[in-house]
This record gives C-alpha cells, sequence and structure tokens, in this order.
C-alpha cells in the first residue's frame, strides 16, 4: 500500500508517499480503506522525532481516520465489509489502509461526509474526555477555552455550549468570529489582553470554574488566578513552555483548585473504548441534528502532506486540517 514516510526526523520536507506493507487485522480488527485523516500536532512532533509511536503501534503518521471497512478480523461481529466509520488510531493514519479495534471505531454520524467524519474522532474525544470525564462541567459554569479555534478548542466550545455552559476563549483575533460562531460567549485576543483580568471582568469578579490548557507554564500563574473557587483545570498540552521559573501556588489551597493533566494517546484500549461509547451516546445525535459540527479548516490532498504540516505549523488552521488520502 502507499504510506506517508518519513525519511529521516526533521522538517516537513522529510515526508514523502512511499510504499510498505498492508497492516494485517487481528481478530478484533477491522482492516479499514482510509479516505482521509487528520492531522494532529502531535503528528508534527513524531515527524521531528520527538514523540515516537507507543509500543506496539504502527510508526506511520496518523492518529485518526474515516473510511470504509475492507476487511475483519475472525471475532469482528459489529461491522461488515462496506460500513463506512471513524475512529482513533495509535498511529497509522497516512496510509491506504490501517486496522482499527471493532470497539473503537465509531459509525459516520447520519448525513455526514468522510471527510468530516475525520475531523471528529481526535479532538472531539479529547474535549470530552477533558470537560466531561475529568473537569466534569456543569451547566451555568463559565469554562475558559485556551486555544479556542484550535482543533481541540473547536470541538471543547461546542460541547461545552450542549452541556449549558458558559464557554470563553482565548484566540488570535483573526479567529474570534468562528469562535464566537461555535458558542463562545466571549473571546480575548491574548495577544493584546491580559487574559486573567479579562476573565474576571467577564464573570464579575468570580473567575471560570473550569480552564482547558494548552499553552503550559507561561498561562499557570494566571490560570490559577482566574480559576475561581473550587475551580478545574485540565492540561492537555505545552504550546509554550512546560518550565516554570517561578510560581504563587498559595491559590490552589486558597480555591481548593484541582489541577489535572492527560495524553489520549497513552490511554488504555479499555478506557478509549468507554470514552468513544460515551462521546456517540452524547454527540452522535446532536452531529445528526446540526447541533455539533466537525470544523474543517482545510482539505490537502495526501501529496502535498508536507505543506499541511507547514500549514498546521504556522498556526493558520482554524479548527481541523483534513488529508485526503487516495
Ligand atoms: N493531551 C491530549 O490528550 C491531547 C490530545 C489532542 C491534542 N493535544 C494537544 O493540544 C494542542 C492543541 O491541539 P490541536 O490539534 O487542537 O491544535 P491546532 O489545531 O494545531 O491549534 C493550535 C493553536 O493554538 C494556538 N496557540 C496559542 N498559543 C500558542 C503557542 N504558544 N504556540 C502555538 N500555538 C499557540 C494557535 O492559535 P492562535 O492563532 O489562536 O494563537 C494555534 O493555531 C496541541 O498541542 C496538541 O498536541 C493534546
Amino acid at each position: 500500500m502507499k504510506a506517508v514516510l518519513i525519511k529521516e526526523f526533521g522538517g516537513p520536507e522529510q515526508l514523502y508517499l512511499g510504499t510498505c506493507e498492508t497492516p494485517q487485522p487481528k481478530a478484533n480488527e477491522i482492516l479499514v480503506k482510509v479516505a482521509a485523516t487528520a492531522l494532529n500536532r502531535a503528528d508534527t512532533l513524531q515527524r521531528m522525532g520527538k514523540y515516537p509511536a507507543p509500543e506496539g503501534e504502527s510508526e506511520i503518521l496518523g492518529l485518526e481516520i474515516a473510511g470504509t471497512v475492507e476487511s475483519v478480523g475472525a471475532k469482528v461481529t459489529k461491522w461488515k465489509v462496506g460500513d463506512q466509520l471513524c475512529g482513533l488510531l495509535g498511529g497509522g493514519g497516512y496510509a491506504n489502509y490501517a486496522v482499527i479495534h471493532e470497539e473503537l471505531a465509531m459509525p459516520v454520524p447520519d448525513g455526514m461526509s468522510l471527510i468530516e467524519a475525520a475531523a471528529i474522532p481526535e479532538v472531539f474525544l479529547t474535549a470530552f474526555q477533558a470537560i466531561q470525564w475529568i473537569a466534569q462541567l456543569k451547566e451555568g459554569e463559565h469554562i475558559l477555552i485556551h486555544a479556542g479555534a484550535s482543533g481541540v478548542g473547536t470541538a471543547a466550545i461546542q460541547l461545552a455550549n450542549r452541556m449549558g455552559a458558559i464557554p470563553i476563549v482565548t484566540a488570535s483575533s483573526a479567529k474570534h468570529e468562528l469562535c464566537l460562531e461555535l458558542g463562545a460567549r466571549h473571546a480575548i485576543d491574548y495577544k493584546t489582553e491580559n487574559f486573567e483580568e479579562s476573565v474576571i471582568r467577564l464573570t464579575d469578579g468570580k473567575g471560570v470554574n473550569v480552564i482547558v490548557d494548552f499553552i503550559g507554564a507561561p498561562y499557570m500563574q494566571q490560570n490559577l488566578n482566574a480559576l475561581a473557587i473550587d475551580g478545574r483545570m485540565v492540561m492537555l498540552a505545552f504550546l509554550g513552555t512546560p518550565k516554570l521559573e517561578a510560581l504563587n501556588l498559595i491559590p490552589i489551597l486558597r480555591k481548593r483548585l484541582q489541577i489535572n493533566g492527560s495524553t489520549l494517546r497513552a490511554r488504555s484500549l479499555d478506557y478509549k473504548v468507554e470514552l468513544s461509547q460515551d462521546l456517540m451516546r452524547f454527540a452522535w445525535p446532536l452531529f445528526t441534528d446540526g447541533r455539533l459540527k466537525a470544523v474543517v479548516d482545510s482539505v490537502f490532498d495526501w501529496e502535498d502532506v508536507a505543506d499541511a504540516h507547514r500549514y498546521i505549523e504556522a498556526n493558520k488552521n482554524k479548527g481541523k486540517i483534513i488529508l485526503k488520502v487516495s
């Protein structure tokens, strides 16, 4: 089969379309003919040699796919040849064929194309895990979502909105309109505003109940200061830096804060299966009636994969970048 391979760890120019062995599904796995995969920041780190595939996973890039069932393993009961699905992978999405455990595969929501479906798994599962499972966001609560126009951010805004919470985002100003369209109540331009001050003002001095953070050290003190009493923060990435030189921890005790971190890729199969099932119960009816949408920024042919990597690394995207596989 054809797949996007890496010559040597490094920049986007190291990516090329080559050939490799087609994966074989195990008893509980499905072989999927991939129609589309989507970019994740993790792909760029893996390309640079900074984020190796977990043991046992394909070393080919690609953490999610949408496509059609080509064949099924001996014990697969839920899927048949020709079914359309999308789902999360430990790796291997940038390829003509990929294998996925049958319990991790999710049907394409009614009325949705495979291109749109490829934009769902990683960001909606990550956002759902962060705000529903970990932070236990409640109706009426304020949630601050950093990088609001990122893939995960656009999913988090919509999910928080559907849970009856009030999303506030930070994003560069050109991306505010999209965030507001998706349901953010307020958008803060973190380049010109102090987000801590804006949050305190927008919440009448109370602070937000939940923060989803991707930035890390540069935001840590302001995040602690912007959280309300009994606030919860979920840290998902360090797009800024992970190391802090100084931090005043007093807000953690005084406000009884909970600071959590998570990476989805490292979770067990059982955890991901349960998360996928729970997301489907909550979100699939909403995708079907249009109250949730897959946010696709752009679609690149997979021959232009290097340009797609340059595009995400330039922070140009609002929502997901799709790679069309052929
Ligand atoms: N822990 C997990 O399980 C998990 C799962 C999925 C993704 N992630 C991580 O979550 C982060 C967001 O992922 P994504 O795919 O949604 O991102 P994305 O679509 O690539 O968007 C990232 C956006 O973050 C904003 N940003 C703010 N500060 C930044 C900074 N210091 N450096 C770079 N970008 C900055 C930029 O938008 P502005 O123009 O608004 O600045 C940028 O476009 C990534 O780091 C990803 O690896 C973690």
